[in-house]
């Protein structure tokens, strides 16, 4: 009998306890508190939800830190392995001196709740990188010892440069080292300028479809124009959201470097340099979470449909009603893969998770 191929999703978010806990503690963004008179629970993270006008935040559930109710979830939509990461703002805001506790105290707790469902779960471990390159290095190196860690997720601050930054060097090294891919996760967006006077009439639209794509773009970018992936050639970055619009615009930013005179001056377009379409097919895997088949398919294109992986983002974008059972943000990417790949095809089964599934 044909056993059914495995779907893994390799974007879904748990907020531990113990995280939830801290932002309990705190006033300032990233924290979670009641806006009397309601009683319930808002939580809020983002620059662009912290105001008066716009409902403040969004609701805060159990979905977000009860891993019983992660695996209820991966029930009710075929799901058989997720890849667990802790979601934005990660450790970003953490004072020095209490990371490197913090990052062993999160990613001990982590490892720990895979275990509880053998075969059902893994994870993305959590930086300390506001301790420096040393604690940072050291977490890296003491992953080793986690049974169930394949990668670490990575916001786009890195040591508070941006992640072209040359001290960032070492840590992507000593993750080339371990094995252990980058997952690339926006969070801070845009400058709100650019959303207009309007902006806390649109919810939270701007920040979310256009803020995280292009945050993402250009992280990648610069750490392209810096020459990360010839410095630390086997670094491999798994790129949220199908990369932003890094598919979209690899021509583009591939034709401005070409067409540079001040990299041409300075000897950067020689024989080395590595162009943007070798690194998306030898550096970058891209999620499926598009929500689309115009944009899977330039996802497919740009990587390879041995390059793009399932995702949900849950337990973000829940069904506004009550509609009980699938949440269409799951079945929007699952529609998009049958549709760029075929239903049942080898290349689907792959981008749902045959591949992952044996890491
Ligand atoms: N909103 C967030 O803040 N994070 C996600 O991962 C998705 C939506
Ligand atoms: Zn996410």
């Amino acid at each position: 009998m044909a056993t059914k191929s495995p779907i893994v999703d390799i974007h879904t978010h748990v907020y531990p306890p113990s995280y939830i806990a801290l932002l309990k503690s705190r006033s300032s963004i990233p924290y979670i508190r009641s806006f009397p008179p309601s009683s319930s629970l808002r939580l809020v993270i983002l620059p662009a939800e912290d105001t008066e006008s716009t409902s403040r935040g969004r609701p805060v559930g159990k979905e977000y830190y009860d891993i019983e109710e992660k695996i209820r979830f991966m029930d009710a939509h075929s799901i058989d392995i997720s890849v667990i990461s802790l979601a934005n703002p990660w450790l970003d805001w953490m004072a020095a001196s209490d990371a490197a506790r913090a990052a062993r105290g999160i990613n001990d707790e982590v490892d720990a709740n895979c275990a509880r469902f053998p075969g059902r779960l893994f994870a993305f471990a959590t930086l300390p990188l506001s301790g420096g390159r040393e604690v940072i290095v050291g977490e890296i190196e003491r992953l080793r010892d986690l049974r169930f860690m394949r990668g670490v997720i990575l916001g786009t601050t890195g040591l508070g440069k941006g992640l072209d930054d040359p001290e960032l060097l070492p840590i992507f090294e000593a993750l080339e080292a371990a094995k252990l891919p980058i997952f690339l996760h926006p969070h801070y967006g845009l400058p709100s300028s650019v959303w207009g006077e309007r902006a806390n009439d649109y919810g939270h639209v701007l920040p979310l479809a256009l803020g995280f794509p292009l945050e993402t773009t250009i992280a990648v970018t610069r750490m392209i124009l810096a020459g990360v992936f010839e410095k630390v050639p086997d670094l491999q970055m798994i790129l949220a959201h199908s990369g932003g619009t890094l598919p979209f615009l690899a021509g583009r930013i591939e034709s401005c470097i070409e067409h540079d005179a001040h990299l041409k001056a300075e000897g950067k377009l020689g024989k080395g340099r590595k162009t943007v379409w070798e690194i998306l097919k030898k550096n970058i895997y891209l999620d499926a979470v598009i929500y689309g088949e115009v944009g899977l398919r330039g996802a497919i294109q740009a990587s390879g449909d041995d390059r793009v992986m399932f995702g949900t983002d849950h337990p973000f974008f829940p069904p506004l009603g009550d509609e009980g059972g699938k949440w269409m943000s799951v079945e929007t990417n699952y529609e998009a893969i049958k549709g760029a790949l075929g239903t049942g095809s080898e290349e689907a089964k792959r981008a749902l998770g045959e591949m992952q599934s044996e890491y």
